[in-house]
């Protein structure tokens, strides 16, 4: 085996250290503020403020390897170079050295501390648009021309145009370094130019790919070149040129040129391995050899459930890392269906059940020392992953079973329109058979079948699903819940009398005690208040032990008996959203403008401080009598609940 994974993950931060960047931790994989995207998907998302001109804290020169998340990917996981988890290398220099820097050092890292293969790397350089007023990067295309000649091998240029342009032209001998238009070399968030909404920023970019020597697929056009999606090129780094913004009239300079590098660590370990498999690579390869072992098959033999269960593995240990459990809303969806496919194909492997947990931990071993946070969070982690397996499980051999029924039932005849398979509605039913949208809806909610595993099933035996029905269900489904999550948030209160409000506040109080004591991966997951008890839901993947519970009794009574006062804040919902000692849960339930409530105790310290609407008693004295936590249960995966009660005097 080559240079290891981690090692380069290292030189890289290191090389870039010695070149005067600032390295800073990879942020998380939900971004903090990004409305554009669900997950992290690139190392340049939280630099986006200090590329628009935020002064950052550390500086002008910023590196680091950045967890990235592409969901859309899920479902090419399989072929030998698609993961949803990866991580990505990044430098960024924020109007600080440009074009004459960044290509020699990337160069030089991949040279001689990767030890990559001059002879084996081929450039691409953005040819410009006249129509926008780009101009083309002759600059960029000079500098890696100096940098390959001082190496000794070739450095033609050579001018592709579009991607099927470049098939139809192929490569000259000599040339190593090509043009491409804006469909290739050009970056930003929302792709090309004519995508970016008016204020994003975006920059022509040079690519830098690796030659694993493989044959050319004619299916993806005549001649192979860079840009050819055959297999043999593959992109282990892109420098993007950040310097223009879109506005109203145009594109326009950026006050400063920034530089946005990101290289697929992965890649750059396959491309030092000389194998294009990323499963190849020692990151990777350690899950697989453990598969193997439980499987006692070998991963040559079943190729696309290996790469599956490997990298949901690992994806979903990282998003647990980061607290995101798995659910069935937003990204926990996510973690969920990495899970429950995880379990799946290695149902297919003839994996014992309930290793799923030991595969995490050893996705947990390899990457801990960097990403300290999975050591912290181990047990969580594996734990969280025991339980989706466990209970998923339960659901699974039932869910199947029904699977088939349906399958017996359902007779109608399909037919193409626009390359789509649908439903023929005008022939008489005869062999295709088809998932209604209802049985799909009822494998979703009774069985815990996401949508996309009912597809894939489906599609196994050579069946379609009636996705567009199955959405509209769906939407009605979130709409009722939606209003009556909405009638019980109002209150979450039977009424407004006193108990009750005294009750709410102490709610907050416990909720900051679960923080307090069991991690900041706890979240209001519901609660149910009325005089007499309350019932409480938050995020947890495991039984809380009394110890524990009586540690948080002990937290929210002493925060009563000294009192304390409680005091409203009005916020922009963006501006609580963006404080980080703000709790909350359901923020999409909130208006624009919101209420945050701070406790504290008689001497002024903050115990507790959250998204809410209210009402609450105004001093931690006025709730009477002793709060006792009664009962700690499970509620749903992931979640837990607790009924406490205040006890009279
Ligand atoms: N932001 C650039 C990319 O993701 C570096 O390719």
């Amino acid at each position: 085996m080559s240079i290891s994974g981690n090692d380069i993950r290292e030189k890289y931060l290191s090389f870039m250290e010695k070149n005067g960047h600032a390295i800073v931790p990879s942020s998380a994989l939900v971004p903090d503020n990004d409305p554009t995207t669900l997950f992290t998907g690139s190392g340049m998302q939280p630099m986006v403020p200090y590329l628009m001109g935020e002064t950052h804290p550390k500086g002008t020169r910023i590196a680091d390897s950045q967890k990235c998340f592409r969901a859309e990917d899920i479902d090419d996981v399989g072929d030998n170079r698609h993961t949803t988890f990866f991580e990505m290398l990044g430098n960024w220099s924020l109007g600080d050295y440009f074009k004459a820097e960044q290509i020699p050092w990337i160069a030089k890292f991949l040279f001689d501390e990767v030890g990559l293969s001059p002879e084996k790397f081929y450039i691409t350089a953005f040819i410009g648009d006249e129509s926008l007023g780009i101009p083309k990067d002759t600059e960029a295309a000079e500098i890696w021309q100096a940098v390959l000649a001082e190496r000794g091998v070739s450095n033609g240029v050579g001018e592709m145009g579009s991607a099927d342009d470049g098939a139809i032209r192929g490569m000259k001998d000599g040339e190593r370094i090509f043009y491409y238009d804006a469909g290739e070399n050009w970056w930003s968030r929302a792709g090309k130019p004519e995508k970016m909404p008016v204020g994003e920023i975006g920059g022509g970019d040079s690519e830098m790919f690796y030659d694993f020597g493989t044959e050319h697929d004619a299916s993806y056009g005549e001649h192979c070149h860079p840009a050819c999606d055959c297999g043999r090129f593959l992109e282990i780094g892109n420098s993007v040129f950040m310097e223009y913004l879109k506005t109203e009239n145009g594109f326009e300079k950026l006050p400063a040129q920034n530089v946005d590098f990101g290289g697929g660590l992965e890649r750059i370990a396959a491309a030092a391995n000389n194998d294009g498999d990323v499963f190849k690579i020692d990151l990777l390869w350690k899950v697989v050899e453990q598969i193997e072992e439980l499987s006692g098959k070998k991963y040559e033999d079943d190729l696309h459930s290996f790469r599956v269960v490997t990298d949901h593995i690992r994806g979903a240990v990282f998003m647990i890392s980061d607290n995101v459990l798995p659910s069935n809303t937003e990204q926990g969806y996510f973690v969920r269906r990495l899970l429950r496919r995880a379990v799946r194909f290695a149902d297919i492997l003839e994996i014992p059940e309930g290793e799923l947990k030991n595969l995490a931990k050893s996705v947990i071993d390899t990457y801990k020392e960097h990403y300290t946070n999975l050591g912290d969070q181990e047990q969580l982690i594996i734990d969280a992953i025991a339980a989706e397996e466990a209970q998923f499980r339960i659901t699974l051999e039932k869910g199947l079973k029904q699977f088939n029924k349906i399958t017996l039932q359902f007779h109608v005849q399909t037919t193409e329109v626009d390359g789509k398979k649908v439903i023929d509605k005008t022939t008489k039913p005869v062999q295709k058979k088809a998932i209604s949208a209802q049985n799909a809806f009822e494998l979703f909610t009774t069985y815990g079948f996401p949508i996309e595993l009912t597809e894939e099933i489906a599609e196994e035996k050579g069946l379609i699903v009636e996705r567009d029905g199955f959405e509209e269900l769906m939407k009605e489904h979130k709409e009722k819940s939606r209003a009556g999550a909405e009638q019980k948030f109002k209150g979450g209160l039977a009424d407004s009398s006193d108990t009750v409000v005294q009750y709410h506040t102490a709610t907050h109080l416990m909720l900051a005690g679960l923080r307090h004591f069991l991690g900041d991966h706890i979240h209001q997951a519901g609660s149910n208040i009325t005089g007499d008890r309350m019932r409480f839901d938050f995020t947890h993947p495991e039984k809380v032990d009394r110890e524990t519970l009586d540690q948080i009794q002990e937290f929210v009574n002493s925060a009563i008996k000294n009192g304390g006062e409680v005091s409203i804040d009005m916020m922009s919902k963006t501006d609580a959203e963006d404080d980080p000692t703000v709790e909350g849960s359901f923020w999409d339930r909130y208006p624009d403008e919101v209420k945050v409530y701070t406790m504290k105790t008689a001497d002024g310290e903050i115990v507790s401080r959250e998204l809410c609407g209210g009402p609450h008693v105004e001093n931690l004295a006025d709730i009477p009598g002793t709060f006792k936590i009664k009962k700690e249960e499970s509620s749903s995966a992931g979640v837990r609940r607790i009924k406490a009660v205040l006890l009279p005097e």
